[in-house]
């Protein structure tokens, strides 16, 4: 049996999860409300509020797990990419830990993880599979060739999804992050603003674009209407929502054609989006794909992910020394 206890403190979640050979026995997050009012997350407040929770989030994941550090057989952290200054709060808590009780230290990849997610419950993807992983700082097709081996098949040149979400949001005058918020909205809405879809070659992403054009739209309207916004936010929210996800779902169908995979996962934050969700099963439905969607609380940033990869770099004997530095920009 192997115990692990797993950080994340990659943005502006602190959050600990204890991991029995690959089963979630208790994940715990605290959210850091402080940056809405900035209409970002503020690297600075992120990392002090890390350092207030670390620890009493630590302490509830391992009681509700029902237990002990002594018990414990190594420690997973999110060592990159991410905020610095965030980082660093988890993996010096990490290396502490695993020096103090003498057990190794598994340094994980925040993105991996985000994958990896979805072997924390059944139905489990097989491999290779293809995983749309999508995020406040990413925006990735992976094809997954085995759990600690992956390869980024196309990625964003410019913003996140999430990113497009929360700036498209930003101009709507929704505060951060705008992504939840959106996706509320956009049932309320429906299609009548038509941003153009940028054409990029092959697998890659761009989204900015689609903010740009929200941008003018939004100027030109309000010129002509100063109560534009309000009477329009949920089409203005459903619309953004429709063209960011038909953007994801073209090149997901492309991928999945090139290389000829119907194991299709998605992953990061921006899959507990309810519109890309829904376009994921009825696009499978119709391709014939197996889908894979992790429950809501795997998708945003979670420590259960970072335990989960953590397992798996542990089987692989894939220890980290405690020398390891975070590293904020980290390729799979
Ligand atoms: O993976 P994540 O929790 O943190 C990063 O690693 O970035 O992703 C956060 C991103 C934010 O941009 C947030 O607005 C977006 O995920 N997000 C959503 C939804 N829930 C979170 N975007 C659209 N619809 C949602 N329901
Ligand atoms: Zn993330």
């Amino acid at each position: 049996m192997i115990k692990i206890l797993a950080i994340e403190s990659s943005c502006d979640e602190t959050s600990a999860a204890i991991i029995r050979d690959g089963t979630v026995l208790s994940n715990l997050i605290a959210n850091q409300t402080i940056h809405a009012e900035y209409g970002g997350v503020v690297p600075e407040l992120a990392s002090r509020s890390h350092q207030e929770n670390i620890v009493p989030v630590v302490q509830s994941a391992l009681s509700s797990a029902n237990s002990t550090l002594q018990e414990l057989h190594a420690i997973a952290v999110t060592l990159g990419p991410g905020l610095m200054g965030s980082l660093l709060v988890g993996v010096s808590f990490a290396k502490t830990l695993a020096y103090s009780l003498g057990i190794p230290l598994l340094a994980v990849n925040h993105m991996q993880a985000h994958i990896l997610a979805h072997f924390a419950e059944d139905p489990k993807p097989k491999f290779p599979f293809l995983c749309l992983t999508v995020s406040g700082g990413h925006t990735q097709i992976v094809l997954v060739k085995n759990y600690l081996e992956m390869e980024v098949i196309g990625q964003t040149l410019d913003d996140a999804v999430g990113e497009a979400f929360d700036k498209g949001g930003k101009i709507f005058g929704l505060g951060y992050p705008a992504g939840p918020l959106i996706d509320k909205f956009a049932k309320l809405g429906s299609l009548t603003v038509k941003f153009p879809e940028p054409q990029i070659e092959g697998l890659n992403f761009s989204f900015s674009g689609v903010k740009t054009a929200v941008l003018y739209h939004v100027q030109k309207q309000v010129r002509f209407d100063p109560d534009y916004l309000k009477n329009n936010i949920h089409d203005l929210c459903a619309s953004l929502q429709y063209t960011l996800v038909s953007i994801l779902m073209n090149k997901l169908i492309k991928a999945a054609n090139e290389f000829n995979i119907t194991e299709i996962a998605i992953a990061g934050g921006v899959s507990a989006n309810s519109h890309l969700r829904n376009e994921l099963e009825m696009t499978g439905r119709k391709l014939g794909w197996k889908t894979y969607i992790p429950r809501f609380e795997y998708c945003t940033d979670n420590a259960a992910m970072i335990g989960i990869a953590g397992y798996y770099n542990y089987l692989a004997g894939n220890f980290s020394a405690l020398d390891v530095t975070p590293q904020a920009r980290m390729i799979l």
